[in-house]
């Protein structure tokens, strides 16, 4: 799918079919395309936790306060970055700050990839921390960024609008 159109159709989906599941072939597919997104320095400090267990799914739905649409989805990706490798290249900028921007860019990756392959997605961010990291037993210097549902969509869904480009953009000539 052309770049420009996988931006412009993506949308959040938060119903999916249960009863399809996502082939591994596919899901590897997505995992490359987030390998491919750009970190600081190429250090890769991006860990994924792909999670098809549905206690496991439960329990994560729980703690993003108790988001259900998660545990629907056959296949959940949590992003999470290796702090300490950010750290080690580049302090507490590293730690603080590029660590958690290079998880999000191959978060975005996944998104836009999923829907090249037909699926739908959404980015959740709203978690306890703690809680997902002792449900899937994280050590404490990976932290988990992002949780990502993916599945084929049981509702095409709509897109919310975007503000004007130019509300949001400064021109310096
Ligand atoms: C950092 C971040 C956190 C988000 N957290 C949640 C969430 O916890 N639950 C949810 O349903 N959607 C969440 N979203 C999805 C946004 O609500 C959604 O992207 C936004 O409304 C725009 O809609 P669209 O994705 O369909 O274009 C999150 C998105 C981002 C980027």
């Amino acid at each position: 799918m052309e770049v420009f159109k996988a931006i412009r159709e993506r949308k959040s989906v938060r119903s999916f079919d249960e009863k399809r599941d996502v082939p591994k072939e596919v899901v590897d597919k997505i995992l490359e395309a987030a390998c491919q997104a750009p970190t600081a320095g190429n250090i890769q400090p991006w860990r994924f936790w792909v999670i098809r267990n549905i206690q496991v799914k439960a329990g994560l739905a729980t703690a993003a306060i108790n988001q259900r649409f998660i545990a629907q989805a056959p296949i959940v990706i949590v992003v999470c970055s290796d702090l300490d490798i950010s750290a080690e290249a580049y302090g507490e900028r590293g730690r603080e700050l590029y660590a958690i921007q290079d998880a999000a860019c191959a978060t975005e990756n996944i998104l836009l990839a999923a829907h090249s392959e037909g699926l739908g997605t959404c980015w959740v961010g709203a978690f306890y921390e703690e809680d997902v990291s002792r449900v899937l037993n994280l050590p404490s210097h990976v932290k988990p960024l992002a949780i990502v549902p993916v599945g084929y969509p049981s509702h095409p869904g709509t897109k919310p609008d975007r503000m004007p480009i130019k509300d949001v953009v400064e021109y310096v000539d």
